[in-house]
């Protein structure tokens, strides 16, 4: 063993040699921390999220390859990298040197917004292109499927992927026999060929070449070492773990003898998560390193031998390949494991991950596993006292000490036999998402008739997710021997596999009928999938499929990717160098491609820094008896522990109307709630020390946590707010029905990729402090640091360079914990960083508000809304934060672009024990709006008609008045409508849909249509005023300044754009630093979708201001450059700098009255979708988006159709698959991406058309532009909707009439509970009340 060794490795093609080793070192803190490579980011900690992906690189000198692969480098333990090259993001290029064709392209095809995900959607590129330099689409995509973006959509980074394809405009597959190149699909005209459409939102044409010679090279040093380097274990000791890396088997063996209870640590995909999350401590770890034995793949007469230490993604090339060249009878296994493979994590994480650590890891809901279990695999073990194989089985799949690997046995390889004719294996699985999230149920099947007859011989069948193990319905396989492949047979199937695979009421995961759905509905495919096959084996014996059935078997639509964006060039007569209007590229684009763009984080460490981190209640309700700072404080590097008594007075601010309290006293109310604060030297040792907290609790009554129980208990937050237009009593009486009706909307998490960060950097002088902060509202971070110190604003200065997303997440909260952090860093002198783990953020700072929304119609039989009463419930949480605000803003907006005339409504924000709710993207508008086009749609399920001609015959007229009296002109909103019906071929796809759902019986499609009109304001003139600053320097370049926070959207873009107009100036000549309480005081919050639009009047103002001063000068040298101008202006003492205002928007609403004008203006538009649903499953696959809308005139098309996209995604999200889930006591489940699911690039719909009214004059607003941040998240209520009409066809279609309740958001387990069918009655249903069960809906 070498027993001091150094850990080399290379990065970026420079040589790390690492003498200090901790084993526990992750390569992501390591990059970040220790070499100061902050372009790779963190965003989740546990592979989920693709934020920190690099590509590594082996030479493997035995195949004398490269093998180049990308990686999560949350998950990679430093001494894991031994002899590889790591390539991060700084690696392939950078503005100092030259920017790689990936980072150009990204950036140029507007694929980042906030550029926080940008890096790592970067180098999974990247390293597809090293391997595949000329690759699919379908590759490229399936390279992006483990990586999240919050902002984009998606859409612009797989244009820029396409632009790598070899045939950029096609799909280069023939899908079902149709390229997307064909004209007619389906019988309906394609949309329009994009390229035909003018202007363009990039050209291909400037883009740089990829040129695979211009790589960095693999170190020659760590090929020579691979070759030369005597193979001895290498072992790295840390303070308290230990790391051995043994590199011949026998070594290996040795090891495993010696530390038997080590686990053997491949990818680290499993063992790191349980490290990082649940606590698990392994004081020795044993990590393999190239050993030959662990990677055979050998072609055996009984089967095929795949070596332990083979990735996923390895062994998936490896039976892709043996598929192709082996009779299609041998391969049944094969096939079903490559189907699971294709889904299975990310890119990253099946690189990373071995076969062996996944069936050893032996997860409930493991994908393989089934299958090679039912595929009778045996495991081939090796130990010092010889070799041995047990069968991959249930027994081993429970850990059952007989079937089980010995404490110093290996796995060396795993035998997985070939299948025989007449014999048949598939996989099944069902997830929230259809890539990159874990089953939900999981299934692989077998059947083996032998020769003739088509009785059953054997039969297999094994569940995952349904059980702490891998469950095999052994007794039901059993009973079903000699019995004929029919319907009578797989009715007894069922109804057996159902009684052996029990599940309890309460089990873990909840969805439990759902999962027994899945149960049979998966056995009930297979038969199928088993009958289709024996068909075409044998026609003269089994009978075809009924039409009726095949649908079954088919696949979701899955086609090539298409989209469009139509806008409208500039004006011909706009002058050439006049930016406004043109799509041009987001300034930071590139450096958020090159990581070279600084977020909060990323901050060098300043001298002595500390850590903090927060300690929260860990009960929904409850007393604190005591709390023991002892065990933490004692702890080495731990410097202090802030409490509420430390903060005394300084414990609560007040920035609306009830002050927000920062730390519990003497009561928590929610799980998450802020207890104390640990200071240390460091983050792993602030961590360690918060765990030691200890906090004895008492519980209090009631614990109130869903909105039903809040009204039962009278628990609400004041004022109740309501809003009356017409008499709706009396209307009441005139209406042919009446439907009264009620829809409840689960919350969402903001899910920014950055999570809450902040550095407070005492200045040591006059008290100063300097507070850099992930924050949407510089000026309240500054008041309220300013209180909790009890300084004046003026010692305070807040600066915000750039937010990796915010969307509504990053005000209330941020402050509360600034402020801790700041009284912290006040209190020992020192500088403090706070960043959140992505856990603790989704725990500690709430999110959208989840809606209870009850109605009452009065309508006339044609669909005309003549009376409308509602009542909207919000779920606030434990705190006021915005609940009030948000209500009302929902009440305002609920009409949507409804003319009801007669309305009365109400909300209340419930107070209850859960974290604090507060804004998000939208503003209590998706909620509301989703509530009235509900109410809509049952509408017109009562009057026979479709939601589309309801929706229409209730719209607001040319000219109208909203409920509050305000005057609105729908003129735009009608053109909106008409045009969406008309690009989508609404009519036509209507019918085709029909059509479809007559021919398919268990899949269903679905269209949609909604219209949408978000009235823009903030509801008071002080909230609306904005303020700029602009210098002009003596060499003519200028700085401008502004309040708003650059948050992905845009707007320091804009900005630019703005004063290039005003001055006259190309671009390039305008800088834009950030934003800073130093330079523009007393700016409001950044949202509200005006942030562009006020703060571009006051840069506008400012640069008017400048050009009236500098004019004479100008005209007296009209030939002269800004340089000239700018040295004149000096000389003649004229000012080069200039504070831009605007004073905000008249607005005002009376609730007493009702009435009001709390709007500028309204933006107008309307989306239609169509989706496809598998009524067995529960699977959604959104075929097509259409969108289309007013954006008045707009500054940047690129960056509005981001802000667009971005925003329907992220609705498409909240009411189909992001999904909150807390347990009866309140805690939240969902606290990572692995738990809760945001859109993934095989969300986006497979064609997504956009498109702008032609531009409109909106005089008020900056160059008639219109604010576009939130209103198209509500658009993402056109795939509910859609989704809602198939299941609706559904139904009918089984003869069920009854009122359809489906609430948001629409996941897999309500679509597939709403298809009900003979298998949804079959299965057991448990006693509301006879259980406690897993989860409750809040
Ligand atoms: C973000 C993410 C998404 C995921 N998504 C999915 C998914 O969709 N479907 C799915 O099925 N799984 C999924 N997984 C789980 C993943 O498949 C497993 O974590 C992975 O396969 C484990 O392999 P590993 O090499 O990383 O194991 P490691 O973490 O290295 O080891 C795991 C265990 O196996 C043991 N072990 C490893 N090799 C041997 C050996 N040769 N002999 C004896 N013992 C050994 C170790 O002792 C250890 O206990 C996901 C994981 C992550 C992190
Ligand atoms: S930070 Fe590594 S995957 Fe999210
Ligand atoms: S640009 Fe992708 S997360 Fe913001």
């Amino acid at each position: 063993m070498d027993s001091a060794p150094e850990l080399l490795f290379y990065v970026n093609g420079r040589k790390v040699i690492e003498k200090n080793v901790d084993p526990e070192m992750m390569l992501l803190p390591y990059l970040r921390k220790k070499l100061r490579l902050t372009g790779t980011k963190y965003g989740c900690g546990g592979g989920g999220c693709g934020a920190c992906t690099v590509m590594i690189s082996r030479y493997n000198p035995i195949t004398k390859k490269i093998r180049h692969h990308p990686a999560n480098a949350c998950l990679i333990p430093i001494c894991s990298l031994y002899g590889s090259a790591v390539t991060t993001v700084e690696g392939i290029g950078s503005t100092k040197t030259r920017i790689h064709p990936v980072q150009e392209r990204i950036a140029k095809c507007h694929g980042t917004q906030c550029g926080f995900c940008t890096p790592g959607m970067v180098m999974s590129i990247y390293t597809l292109l090293r391997n595949h330099p000329e690759p699919t689409l379908d590759q490229l995509t399936d390279a992006l499927g483990g990586n999240l973006c919050r902002c984009t959509g998606y859409r612009p980074i797989i244009d820029a992927c396409r632009t790598f394809c070899k045939t950029s405009g096609c799909c280069q597959s023939k899908e079902n026999g149709i390229c997307c190149l064909d004209e007619e699909i389906n019988g309906l005209q394609e949309f329009e060929d994009e390229n035909k459409i003018n202007p363009k939102l990039f050209l291909e044409e400037d883009f740089l070449p990829l040129d695979p010679t211009q790589e960095l090279i693999f170190p020659p040093e760590l090929m020579r070492m691979a070759e030369k380097q005597p193979q001895t274990t290498r072992v790295f000791g840390g303070d308290r773990m230990t790391w051995i890396s043994p590199v011949t088997l026998k070594e290996l063996l040795e090891a495993k003898f010696k530390y038997p209870k080590a686990p053997v640590v491949m990818g680290n995909t499993s063992v790191g998560p349980e490290v990082k999350f649940k606590g698990v401590f392994h004081p020795i770890i044993i990590s393999p390193d190239r050993i030959e034995e662990l990677s055979v793949v050998n072609h055996g007469h009984n089967g095929l031998t795949l070596g332990a230490g083979l990735s996923l993604d390895q062994v998936k090339d490896i039976l892709a390949d043996v598929i192709q060249n082996f009779p299609y009878e041998k391969t049944q296994t094969y096939r079903a494991l490559l189907k699971h493979l294709a889904t299975l994590a990310g890119s990253q994480i099946r690189n990373m991950a071995s076969l062996g650590g996944h069936i050893m890891s032996r997860h409930l809901d493991s994908d393989l596993n089934p299958l090679l279990a039912v595929g009778n695999c045996t495991l081939n073990l090796l130990s010092k006292e010889g070799e041995r194989q047990i069968a991959l089985n249930e027994q081993f799949l429970s850990k059952c000490p007989d079937a089980d690997l010995k404490p110093h046995e290996i796995l060396v390889s795993v035998n997985i036999p070939y299948s025989r004719k007449w014999e048949f294996v598939s996989a099944f699985r069902q997830a929230q998402r259809q890539q990159n999230a874990l089953a939900i149920v999981n299934s692989g099947m077998r059947v083996f008739f032998g020769e003739g007859g088509g009785i059953i011989r054997e039969l297999s069948i094994f569940y995952g997710g349904v059980g702490p193990t891998t469950i095999c319905a052994k007794n039901s396989c059993q009973k079903l021997i000699g019995r004929p492949w029919n319907e009578k047979t797989l009715d007894t199937a069922c109804r057996l596999v159902l009684e052996e695979v029990s599940l309890p009421g309460s089990a873990p995961g909840g969805k439990v009928e759902f999962k027994r759905t899945l149960i049979i509905s998966f056995l009930f495919k297979f038969y199928l999938e088993v009958s289709q096959i024996l068909r075409r084996m044998d026609p003269s014996h089994y009978p075809q499929l009924t039409d009726k059935y095949e649908s079954a078997l088919e696949d979701l639509y899955s086609r090539h990717r298409w989209s469009t964006a139509k806008y409208q060039n500039v004006d011909p007569k706009q002058p050439p160098q006049d930016p406004i209007g043109h799509p041009i590229m987001h300034l930071s684009g590139i450096k958020h491609a090159t990581g070279e763009a600084i977020y909060c984080d990323d901050l060098p460490v300043v001298d002595r820094e500390l850590f903090l981190t927060f300690v929260t209640s860990s009960r929904a309700h409850a007393k604190i008896v005591s709390i023991d700072l002892s065990e933490a404080l004692s702890l080495p590097g731990v410097v202090d522990v802030v409490t509420a008594e430390h903060l005394g007075d300084a414990n609560s601010f007040c920035l609306l109307t009830i002050p927000e309290q920062f730390l519990a006293t003497d009561k928590v109310f929610c799980v998450g709630h802020l207890v104390c604060a640990v200071i240390a030297d460091s983050e792993v040792q602030a961590k360690r020390a918060a765990m030691r907290v200890k906090i004895v609790y008492k519980d209090l009554e009631p614990l109130i946590l869903t909105i039903e129980e809040a009204i039962q208990h009278n628990s609400f937050f004041e004022p109740e707010r309501k809003l009356e237009y017409g008499n709706v009593d009396e209307a009441f009486k005139m209406a042919d029905q009446i439907l009264e009706g009620e829809i409840h909307m689960g919350g969402q998490e903001h899910f920014y990729m950055e999570t809450q960060s902040m550095l407070v950097v005492p200045k040591g002088e006059d008290q100063e402090m300097d507070v850099y902060v992930s924050t949407q509202f510089p000026k309240y971070i500054q008041d309220i640091v300013a209180s909790t110190l009890k300084l004046p604003a003026n010692k305070v200065m807040c600066h915000v360079r750039r937010v990796g997303g915010a969307f509504g997440g990053k005000v209330i909260k941020t402050g509360i914990m600034a402020a801790v952090t700041a009284f912290a860093a006040n209190k020992h002198g020192r500088a403090i960083r706070c960043i959140l783990e992505r856990g603790e953020d989704m725990l500690i700072t709430g999110g959208r508000h989840p809606y209870f929304g009850k109605y009452r119609a009065g309508f006339m039989n044609d669909g005309r809304i003549l009376a409308l009463d509602m009542e909207h419930y919000s779920n606030g949480g434990a705190s006021l934060d915005e609940s009030i605000f948000v209500i009302e803003m929902g009440l305002l907006k609920m009409d949507n672009a409804y003319k009801f005339p007669n309305l009365r409504c109400r909300g209340r924000a419930c107070r209850t024990n859960l974290p604090s709710n507060t804004a998000l993207r939208g503003f209590g508008f998706p909620q509301a709006g989703l509530i009235t086009e509900h109410c809509i749609t049952e509408v017109a399920a009562k009057c026979g008609l479709s939601p589309e001609k309801v929706r229409q015959i209730n719209m607001y007229n040319e000219i109208d008045q909203t409920p509050y009296k305000q005057e609105i002109n729908a003129e735009n909103l009608i053109q909106c409508w008409r045009e969406c019906m008309a690009m989508s071929s609404y009519s036509l796809r209507k019918a085709a849909v029909e059509k479809f759902n007559a021919e398919n019986y268990w899949k269903k499609k679905g269209l949609a249509m909604v219209p949408l009109k978000y009235p823009v304001g903030l509801g008071s003139l002080a909230a609306g005023q904005a303020a700029a600053l602009v210098h002009i320097y003596l060499d003519g370049s200028v700085l401008v300044t502004h309040g708003g926070i650059e948050m992905g959207q845009g707007v320091h873009t804009k900005m630019i754009q703005v004063a290039s107009r005003e001055l006259r100036m190309p671009m390039s000549n305008v800088h834009l630093r950030g934003t800073s309480t130093e330079t523009v005081p007393n700016a409001n919050v950044s949202g509200g979708s005006v942030v562009a639009d006020l703060n571009g009047l006051a840069v506008k103002d400012a640069c008017q201001t400048l050009l009236k001063r500098l004019e004479p000068i100008i005209s007296k040298n009209p030939q002269g450059t800004w340089k000239d101008w700018a040295q004149a202006a000096f000389d003649e003492s004229i000012g080069l700098s200039a504070i831009g205002y605007f004073r905000g928007y008249e607005s005002d609403m009376n609730w007493e009255k009702g009435e009001g004008h709390p709007f500028e203006y309204f933006v107008y538009g309307a989306a239609c979708s169509e989706v496809e649903i598998d009524c067995l499953t529960g699977d959604h696959k959104n075929i097509r988006t259409d969108i289309v809308m007013d954006v008045g005139c707009s500054i940047n098309p690129a960056l509005d159709i981001g802000q667009i996209e971005g925003a329907f995604i992220q609705g498409m999200g909240l009411y189909t698959i992001e999904e909150l889930n807390y347990s009866p006591q309140g805690i939240l489940y969902s606290r990572g991406p692995n738990q809760y699911k945001i859109p993934a690039i095989c969300d986006v719909p497979t064609e997504l058309h956009i498109s702008f009214l032609p531009p409109s004059k909106n005089s008020n607003t900056l160059y008639s532009s219109k604010g576009l941040g939130e209103s198209a998240v509500f658009l993402g209520c056109s795939v509910f909707f859609a989704i809602r009409d198939a299941v609706s066809a559904a139904r009918q279609e089984r003869g069920l009439c009854g009122p359809l309740k489906l609430h948001s958001p629409l996941t897999p387990e309500k679509i597939r509970m709403a298809c009900e069918d003979k298998f949804t009655k079959m299965i057991p249903r448990d006693e509301p009340g006879s259980y406690i069960p897993w989860n409750v809906c809040i």
